[in-house]
């Protein structure tokens, strides 16, 4: 239980943070993929309170995703091989935004493609959002497509292409990247040359897991993607190694993150913003629980505006 003292203390730390042209008024958001496309979690906590939104990625068509089992609960994760199953932006811009803005909260609106062709029909599907819809990120890192062996975001080139291609929608973009290459920096070197305003690191860790009775992969579509908290080390060993890199280029570091220290964790090693994925299906209110407890944490260190984190740690 926490005192008057505390709460009005919490209450005046300043929780705002820039990424990019984007201002955020708290660090906050849902990770693509694991708070459906629309309002679904409006149920647990009040969607405005948070960062963003940032919905499931979005193909320009409908996607039917990979056949099932999609996900299965590993030692301190999950493995998962949807398949980007969705309705396609039209449809979605349709069916689930309207509600979506009626909650009072900022959409970020993640797209994929197969292409980089699919990638500008995603982009210009997208063509005057609401004002509501804050900035696009860019999912260049999927491993389940195609059984993981085409991932952009392995390639500084493709990755800028899809950036070029899609930049034509005039929103701020972010670029989701993978884990899964010796190359991060240069890809997100190339992502911000190309015109990407942030990078969202990371995805999911490539994995796999085998039915030893069956002798058959488990998941439908063979491989997954390893996410929870098993991958934050690897969350913030590849945010600290971009944001040396590359200071300017802000990071929505996302990997793990399920506690109040542990966005602390991510946003020392160089994070603006955290994102929080696996945790919302343990606890649908985590991202609401994680901003407060981060507020309070921020409260009790002396730290009077949340921003301050960002790279701070010691060498
Ligand atoms: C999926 O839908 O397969 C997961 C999306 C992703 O990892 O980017």
């Amino acid at each position: 239980m926490r005192s008057r003292t505390q709460r009005a203390g919490a209450a005046a730390v300043d929780m705002s943070v820039q990424i990019g042209s984007v201002c955020l008024p708290a660090p906050l958001m849902t990770a693509a993929g694991t708070a459906g496309y629309g309002s679904e979690l409006s149920a647990f906590m009040d969607l405005s309170a948070l960062g963003a939104v940032v919905v499931k990625s979005l193909s320009a068509d409908e996607w039917a995703g990979n056949p099932a089992p999609r996900v299965h609960e590993t030692p301190a994760g999950m493995l998962n091989s949807v398949g980007l199953q969705g309705p396609g932006v039209a449809a979605w811009r349709e069916h689930e935004l309207p509600e979506l803005i009626e909650t009072g909260a900022r959409v970020v609106v993640s797209i994929w493609g197969r292409s980089v062709q699919d990638y500008a029909r995603a982009a210009e599907a997208l063509q005057d959002c609401p004002k509501q819809v804050v900035a696009v990120e860019v999912n260049l890192s999927c491993p389940n497509l195609d059984g993981g062996t085409h991932l952009f975001a392995h390639d500084p080139v493709a990755t800028a292409q899809v950036l070029q291609a899609t930049s034509q929608i005039g929103l701020p973009l972010w670029a989701k990247l993978s884990p899964n290459t010796d190359r991060l920096v240069e890809v997100a070197a190339a992502a911000q040359e190309a015109g990407a305003e942030a990078v969202t690191l990371i995805n999911t860790v490539l994995g796999m897991i085998i039915d030893t009775e069956s002798r058959r992969p488990l998941l439908g579509g063979g491989g997954g993607g390893l996410s929870g908290p098993a991958i934050r080390p690897v969350a913030v060993r590849a945010i600290h190694d971009v944001h040396v890199a590359l200071p300017d280029l802000p990071i929505v570091g996302v990997g793990g993150c399920a506690t109040a220290v542990d966005a602390v964790e991510l946003m020392l090693a160089g994070a603006s913003a955290v994102q929080i994925g696996t945790a919302n299906f343990v606890q649908p209110s985590s991202v609401e629980q994680v901003q407060d407890d981060l507020r309070h944490w921020c409260f009790s260190h002396g730290v009077p505006r949340v921003s301050e984190l960002t790279g701070g740690v010691k060498h």
